[in-house]
């Protein structure tokens, strides 16, 4: 979810809803605004996309200068009115962020007041309520309020009769206060502040504020008050355009040849890979790569480099399970958290798990002000430029990007590749921008493939070695845009179990360039073709002089080693996704269901 606060000397509600839009990667549910005119509280929620909520004050507008929005990604009760965002009960409206984990008890306490909602936040403006009734004054009965919730949060409370103040805290998910000229603002992230302000003060954990707008006043998890620095911001407030694409997600697809040239520029300058100094592998036994969603696949991938190429040892996971694993670190490790946004709340976890387990604490982000980034030792920029689509596509190939001059750069730490072969690796991958245009051009070819499979109930993606983890990501794609259900599985497990599932309408794809494990994938997929599966062969053209028999299609790509072809082989992936969908009709940009960033766990 998104949160915006905003004390103001315009009308705040456009203001707001600007500033929400920047935040709608964090979910779109519902969305809605509350302001203060003159004391008085009011507020408008609407369900689905902002534009509803837009339409709606369009109408109805809310006047005032002070106000809180929201934009929520549902976990406690569906996506209706009734359960969005900002909560009232009489002198107080919230809206919030995360999960408040004791909110049944706290809700069996008040029983006497009656709930409109079945969200957990509701219970946090009752409660409020309940001890303003007692006779508190708003900043004290917010602090009460706060100390009784257990469970991960970011609040902001706005108050009847108090245009001149809005509290907020931060325990679990993030909040940037922004500082202006006689105006303050408070939100999820920099990004959403950036068009208002440039200065920036991160809450910590356990933080409250009282923000008015000759400033803020900050107390600790103790209630004592702490002095927090005010940081600038880069002031380009990203500008948001599809640049004549008809969604965002073709528009970064289309990119990537040009963010992927300029990840190589930042880490490959020339003929070696370079580095922050503290990523010295030489002082690391092995390394443990810990992720969400795409970014897991692009570990995955990683994990095969990092073990071939540079001969150490690789550990992954996904964060949601790491961080409850409680994994014994061995001395010697690097930990390494891939995240696009840098906000995930279970990859922030898992990245706080291991500060002060293992020996170096690295990211890879694609937000430079995120959570993630501040709270490491060694955040690398993945430069992909703002992502909007939310099923990931550039950012996932310059994940992959960096993730692979970094095992090249391990290999040349560790002695296990010469100067000449590492400059050599290098400039395969600087061919690769070239190669991803040429694959770019197969896009009429790969839609019309994508009409035929719009009609599939289920698909299945096989590959082995990297190519397990590219199919992996293909039907993570093509379940999150199309909402077909697609297994991924290692070519060589299929006969495991999931043969069973062959028959002539499903539609199998298979990822395999023309390498040194080629054979083996093609007598799988022989296997599927024996049992009537329908192959779509993606491969390059020695591969397809030698496999396209019996299949269904064939797309040949550009040839590639196993540090370029996860990238390549990525891009077809992603436009049958979208073409699947655009066939389907969903939603490219923003599929049901889903968020960008997912702050809570
Ligand atoms: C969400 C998004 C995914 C993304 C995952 C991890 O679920 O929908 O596309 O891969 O979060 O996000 P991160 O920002 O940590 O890479």
């Amino acid at each position: 979810c998104g949160i915006v606060g905003i004390l103001g000397t315009h009308e705040v509600a456009p203001l707001i809803l600007e500033a929400l839009k920047r935040l709608e990667y964090r979910g779109y549910d519902s969305a809605g605004i509350a302001t203060l005119d003159g004391g008085d509280l009011d507020r408008r929620r609407a369900v689905g996309k902002l534009i509803n909520l837009s339409d709606r004050l369009v109408h109805d507008p809310l006047p005032g200068k002070t106000g809180i929005g929201h934009t929520r990604w549902a976990t406690h009760g569906a996506p209706t009115e009734a359960n969005a965002h900002p909560h009232q009960k009489g002198p107080v409206a919230v809206v919030h962020n995360g999960i408040i984990e004791n909110y049944r008890a706290l809700r069996a306490e008040l029983s006497g007041s009656n709930f409109e909602s079945e969200t957990d936040t509701e219970t946090v403006a009752h409660l409020c309520a309940h001890y303003m009734a007692e006779g508190l004054p708003p900043r004290d009965a917010a602090l009460a309020t706060i100390a009784r919730l257990e469970g991960a949060f970011a609040l902001c409370f706005l108050f009847e009769g108090e245009d001149d103040l809005i509290v907020a805290a931060r325990k679990g998910s993030p909040l940037a206060i922004g500082h202006g000229e006689g105006e303050m603002f408070v939100g999820s992230d920099a990004i959403a502040l950036a068009p208002l302000t440039d200065r920036i003060t991160y809450l910590e954990e356990g933080d409250h504020a009282f923000v008015t707008r000759s400033g803020v006043e900050i107390l600790d998890e103790n209630q004592a008050p702490v002095t927090r620095a005010e940081t600038r911001i880069e002031a380009r407030a990203a500008v948001i355009d599809k640049a004549g694409y008809k969604h965002f997600m073709a528009k970064e697809i289309h990119e990537q040849p040009v963010v992927f040239t300029e990840a190589l520029g930042r880490y490959a300058p020339g003929a070696a890979p370079v580095f922050p100094e503290a990523l010295d592998f030489t002082r690391f036994d092995r390394i443990v790569l810990v992720a969400c969603g795409t970014g897991y696949y692009s570990c995955l991938t990683a994990k095969y480099w990092f073990e071939q190429v540079a001969g150490l040892p690789c550990e992954v996971d996904v964060a949601s399970e790491f961080r409850y694993r409680e994994p014994p670190v061995a001395p010697r490790t690097l930990a390494l958290f891939v995240s696009q946004s840098g906000e995930t709340a279970d990859t922030l976890a898992a990245l706080r798990y291991m500060r002060g387990r293992a020996d170096l604490v690295a990211s890879l982000v694609n937000v430079g002000t995120s959570s993630i980034a501040r709270e490491s030792d060694v955040a690398l920029a993945i430069m992909a430029g703002v992502e909007v689509s939310v099923a990931s596509t550039k950012a996932y190939v310059n994940q992959l990007g960096v993730l692979a001059l970094l095992a090249l750069h391990a290999a040349g730490q560790r002695g296990v590749m010469t100067p000449a072969e590492l400059s050599a690796e290098i400039e395969a991958l600087r061919h690769l921008p070239e190669q991803m245009r040429h694959v770019l051009a197969l896009e009429p070819r790969i839609a019309a493939i994508a009409t035929r499979l719009a009609e599939a109930k289920s698909a299945l993606f096989l590959g082995r070695g990297v190519m397990y983890a590219t199919a992996l990501e293909a039907a993570l794609k093509l379940k999150e845009l199309s909402y077909i259900h697609a297994e991924a599985y290692a070519s060589g497990e299929l006969k495991h179990g999931p043969i069973a599932l062959i028959d002539r309408s499903l539609p199998v794809l298979v990822f395999a360039p023309h390498d040194a494990l080629f054979d083996k994938t093609v007598s799988n997929m022989q296997e599927v073709m024996a049992r009537g599966g329908q192959v779509t062969l993606v491969t390059d053209a020695a591969g397809a002089a030698t496999a396209s028999e019996g299949t269904a299609a064939v797309l040949t790509l550009p040839s590639a080693g196993r540090l370029t072809a996860p990238m390549l082989y990525a891009i077809p992936a992603q436009l049958l996704a979208y073409h699947t969908a655009i066939a389907k009709g969903t939603d490219v940009d923003q599929p049901r269901n889903l968020a960008k960033s997912v702050t809570v766990e």
